[in-house]
């Protein structure tokens, strides 16, 4: 199996219209009073969800009008938030076929099907024209790329000078070895967790000026113990939350993730970067 069916693999299975869809019944809401807020809490397929989207776009300066390219979109959650917020137009792209026809129906329920488009390709080969975008977001997918030159060097491509990149992705903090499946890999054959150094080697590379770093593990720590609180205390998941996305394997994923943050061998780090004018 080539990376690229793995990763499909791994990423697909199941109905997540139709999970989704259940998880809206069981809060008295339909497709057609679905809204990008209550969408939020599964749409957002990185360690804090909605905030860390918020934190993100508020860092890397987003204004009204900017035309986007979310790298590596999932189902669309991010895109959506853009174009709802800030009334930006956002191009996503994906690996995974399921999750952008997700993110086009989860799109047309939203009514943002004209401000927000989803592409099905890779992230090294963008179906996009040179400088189309005044900015660019990719959040949780570098771990699932190996080459971060030819990942930086093509987000560079797309970016007109001058626009910038926010950037939050999982990263080496160690040496420590990691336990499987986590959120993005089942194994460690399609895992390629590398650190700071080398995400910013990778960006100066590519023409980048690094702006900001930040890192993110503290946040990460209270979000997994507000999770594991509210499980606690309720009688089960949430109707609408990761674990639909994630499947059966949910609670050893997330578990093995967060076991990784708090030990410090991994943490969610946030970098801003911007492409010289
Ligand atoms: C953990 S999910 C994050 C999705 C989304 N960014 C979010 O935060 O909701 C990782 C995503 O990266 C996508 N991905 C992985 N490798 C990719 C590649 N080479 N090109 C485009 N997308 C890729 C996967 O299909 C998956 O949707």
């Amino acid at each position: 199996m080539s990376m690229t069916e793995e990763l499909v693999e791994h990423y697909g299975g199941g109905d997540l219209i139709a999970a989704i869809e259940a998880g809206l019944a069981a809060l008295s809401l339909t497709r057609a009073t679905a809204s990008v807020e209550v969408l939020g809490s599964v749409d957002e397929f990185h360690v804090g969800g909605r905030t860390a989207t918020t934190d993100l776009c508020e860092r890397l300066g987003v204004e009204p009008g900017m035309a986007l390219v979310d790298i590596g979109s999932g189902i669309g959650g991010t895109a959506r938030f853009l174009a709802s917020k800030f009334r930006c137009t956002v191009a996503g792209i994906d690996l995974a076929p399921n999750y952008v026809a997700a993110a086009r129906e989860l799109t047309a329920w939203t009514g943002l099907s004209e401000s927000v488009r989803f592409e099905s390709g890779s992230a090294l080969e963008m179906p996009f024209d040179d400088g189309s975008f005044d900015g660019a977001v990719q959040l949780h997918v570098g771990m699932n790329i190996e080459d971060k030159h030819a990942l930086s060097a093509e987000i560079s491509r797309v970016l007109r000078p001058g626009g910038r990149f926010g950037l939050y992705d999982i990263m080496r903090t160690s040496d420590a070895s990691l336990d499987f499946p986590v959120p993005w890999a089942t194994d460690g054959s399609m895992s390629f967790v590398d650190d700071l150094p080398t995400y910013q080697a990778a960006l100066e590379a590519a023409g980048f000026e690094v702006e900001a770093v930040r890192d993110r593990s503290s946040f990460a720590n209270d979000f997994f113990a507000a999770m594991r609180e509210r499980s606690a205390a309720a009688i089960g998941p949430a109707p609408l939350g990761l674990h639909l996305i994630l499947g059966p394997a949910a609670a050893v994923k997330i578990g093995n993730m967060a076991s990784a943050i708090a030990a410090g061998a991994i943490a969610p780090i946030e970098v801003i970067c911007r492409k010289p004018a």
